[in-house]
């Protein structure tokens, strides 16, 4: 069967076939570019805008709808008591708003600036050290030699001196090391090193303790302050020039050095046994309330642990001090302490009052093989003579 357009002869034109000019279709291929590259541009930063959307909407809420849970909250945090299981200290205290204030002091005071007294004095020392060098014997050693300190006193100095050390190391380790230890011991290892660090201080703070009060009974008779004393501080205790200043037993640093460990001992330790006391099962004591201002168990320990933590770093820092005279910085102070006997050329040097006395008292002893050689001569003179 023949169509109209087979008799016409008419051709058939087909419309996707149609020929598109050159120029339509660098047009077409370049806004099509265009879209994909602009597309590609925006599309990632839609979550932003809907992040920002919706943000929007929570503030919009916020502003219009108060959550009543929040008020609640907020109440409670502003001292508003409500109902605890749990019966005892801080019965219906649903938070302790105290520990807050407690931990920035904490973090943002304590921790930040005490432990910089140490760093402090211990550039002080060095420097004194560098400048300065050790103070020497002026005369050479003789010998001969006078009893300064007893098994006991030497006993109790070095128990009370190391268990001094261990706290003041394991005490800033607790109070600074989750910033200074973690880059170097990593998390877990100074999980460990913490948890040692506590029981350490847990053991060794009621041993110091002892250790303290036993130095104070035993020297607080030579440590009282007399006119040398001032006389010694008039004369910069011999630090700065080359003349050493007159002293009885002790002379006027170590007096200050005695009372500093008395004043700073009896605080660090009496805050120290409120702090430990719960770690034995021991409730803290009636007495522990001399503390100023702040009433119940927990606001104690927190003004305890305050006061603790900054005597104890200060006297750390005066500590170094004694540590460094009492070794590098004086020859023959050490062996004093050690072995119980000090140089007669040390003690005049240092003491010539206490050296006097004890000249006149007969208490210098010669050195070994001096008394038989003193009665040899003396045998060798008589029979000469005779
Ligand atoms: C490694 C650390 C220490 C060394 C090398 C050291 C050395 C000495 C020496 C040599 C003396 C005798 C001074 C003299 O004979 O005139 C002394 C006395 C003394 N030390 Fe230490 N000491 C150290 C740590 C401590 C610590 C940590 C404390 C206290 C917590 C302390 C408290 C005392 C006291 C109270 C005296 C007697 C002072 C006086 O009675 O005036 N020492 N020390
Ligand atoms: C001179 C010696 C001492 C030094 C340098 C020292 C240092 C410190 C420091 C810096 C802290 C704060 C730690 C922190 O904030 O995490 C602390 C906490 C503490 N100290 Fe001492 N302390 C000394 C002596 C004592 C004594 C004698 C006792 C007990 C009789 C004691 C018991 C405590 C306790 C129980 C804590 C709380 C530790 C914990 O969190 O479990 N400390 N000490």
């Amino acid at each position: 069967m023949q169509t109209p357009n087979d008799s016409l002869h008419i051709p058939v034109q087909d419309p996707v076939r149609k020929k598109m000019s050159p120029a339509r279709k660098r047009r077409i291929t370049t806004y099509s570019l265009l879209a994909i590259l602009g597309l590609a541009v925006l599309l990632p930063l839609a979550s932003y805008s809907i992040h920002w959307l919706g943000h929007e909407a929570v503030a919009q809420e916020a502003g219009s709808v108060v959550n009543p849970r929040s008020n609640t909250w907020r109440a409670v945090n502003g001292g508003i008591g409500g109902y605890t299981a749990v019966k005892g200290q801080e019965t219906d205290v649903l938070i302790a708003p105290g520990g807050i204030d407690w931990l920035v002091k904490r973090e943002a005071t304590i921790g930040k600036y005490a432990p910089w007294a140490i760093v402090v004095m211990a550039v002080i020392l060095l420097l004194y050290h560098l400048l300065h060098g050790r103070n020497k014997l002026d005369a050479p050693r003789s010998g001969r030699r006078i009893k300064r300190w007893n098994w006991f006193d030497r006993l109790v100095h070095w128990v009370t001196a190391i268990s001094f050390i261990a706290l003041a190391i394991t005490g800033v380790s607790m109070l600074i090391g989750r910033a200074v230890l973690i880059p170097l011991l990593g998390k877990a290892g100074f999980a460990m090193w913490a948890q040692a660090s506590t029981t350490i201080h847990h053991v060794l703070g009621p041993l110091f303790t002892v250790g303290i009060v036993l130095m104070i009974v035993m020297w607080i008779w030579h440590n009282f302050p007399n006119a040398t004393d001032i006389q010694w501080f008039k004369e910069g205790g011999g630090l700065f020039s080359k003349t050493h200043p007159s002293a009885g037993r002790m002379n006027g640093g170590e007096k200050v050095w005695f009372w500093v460990v008395t004043m700073a001992g009896l605080a660090v330790c009496v805050t120290g046994l409120i702090l430990v006391a719960p770690a034995y099962g021991i409730p803290i004591p009636a007495w522990a309330s001399f503390i100023p201002l702040v009433e119940g168990a927990r606001p104690q320990m927190q003004q305890a642990h305050m006061i603790h933590a900054v005597v104890s770093i200060g006297w750390t820092a005066i500590a170094l001090g004694h540590i460094y005279i009492g070794t590098a910085g004086t020859e023959g102070a050490f062996e004093g302490m050690s072995t119980g006997y000090v140089s007669t050329e040390w003690a005049k040097q240092h003491h010539d009052q206490w050296y006097a006395k004890a000249e006149a008292d007969g208490k210098v002893i010669e050195p070994a093989g001096s008394r038989r050689r003193a009665r040899r001569a003396e045998a060798q003179a008589h029979s000469t003579a005779s």
